[in-house]
């Protein structure tokens, strides 16, 4: 299936769904790697490792979200995506992406959803004393981080946690989720899943 991913800055998530699509059994190829900034990490990343990329930069927009969501969207269907993966795309999205790729645009969050939507998640499950944390898979609805939750992995919170070592240790977890979930995604339909199914489908 091709699948378009769309980041805005270091990419790493990036890095891990393109690792894992050189399995020749993964089934996923990224036919476009798409970022809002053109100076973003991971599309020098994606340029490296022999992928298509195309920045298409929000500031031109002005405050013309859709219309910046619309070159997106053309770029996507250009590529021939059928599916998108959000790896760290920092822009909130309008209801014209979000209703054109309904069911088809998955995101990772560094939280446990419900728990933690939006910014600074690390810090505020320090704060909140939690001693779970982790991160989640979902797809993307108009609201943010609130689609239906297709995959989490959890990490402990330790004593002497700081938000910089707490977020190195979700997103190793991360980098070991995505993939498996835009796996299971997929290949829903595949009785062979059925086993991870359990592991992943809160
Ligand atoms: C990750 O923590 C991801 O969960 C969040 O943004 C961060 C992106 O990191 N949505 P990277 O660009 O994938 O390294």
């Amino acid at each position: 299936t091709p699948v378009a991913l769309l980041l805005s800055g270091r990419g790493s998530n990036a890095t891990a769904l393109i690792e894992a699509c050189n399995a020749p059994d993964f089934p996923a190829r990224i036919c476009l790697v798409l970022s809002n900034n053109p100076d973003a990490p991971g599309l020098d990343m994606a340029r490296k490792a022999g992928l298509p990329t195309k920045a298409i930069d929000h500031r031109p927009f002005k405050k013309d979200r859709t219309a910046h969501e619309q070159a997106i969207h053309a770029s996507l269907l250009e590529a021939g995506a059928e599916a998108v993966c959000l790896a760290g795309y920092m822009r909130l999205l309008t209801p014209f992406l979000t209703t054109e790729w309904a069911g088809k645009m998955l995101n990772i969050h560094p939280s446990l959803l419900p728990s933690f939507p939006g910014l600074h998640t690390h810090e505020r499950a320090l704060d909140a004393g939690v001693r779970i944390h982790g991160c989640t898979v979902h797809l993307v609805t108009e609201g943010m981080d609130e689609g239906p939750i297709l995959g989490q992995a959890a990490v402990p919170v330790l004593p002497g946690d700081t938000a910089d070592l707490l977020a190195a240790r979700v997103l190793r977890e991360e980098h070991r989720l995505y993939p498996r979930a835009l796996r299971h995604f997929l290949d829903k339909a595949a009785p062979s899943c059925q086993a991870e199914t359990a592991l992943l489908v809160a």
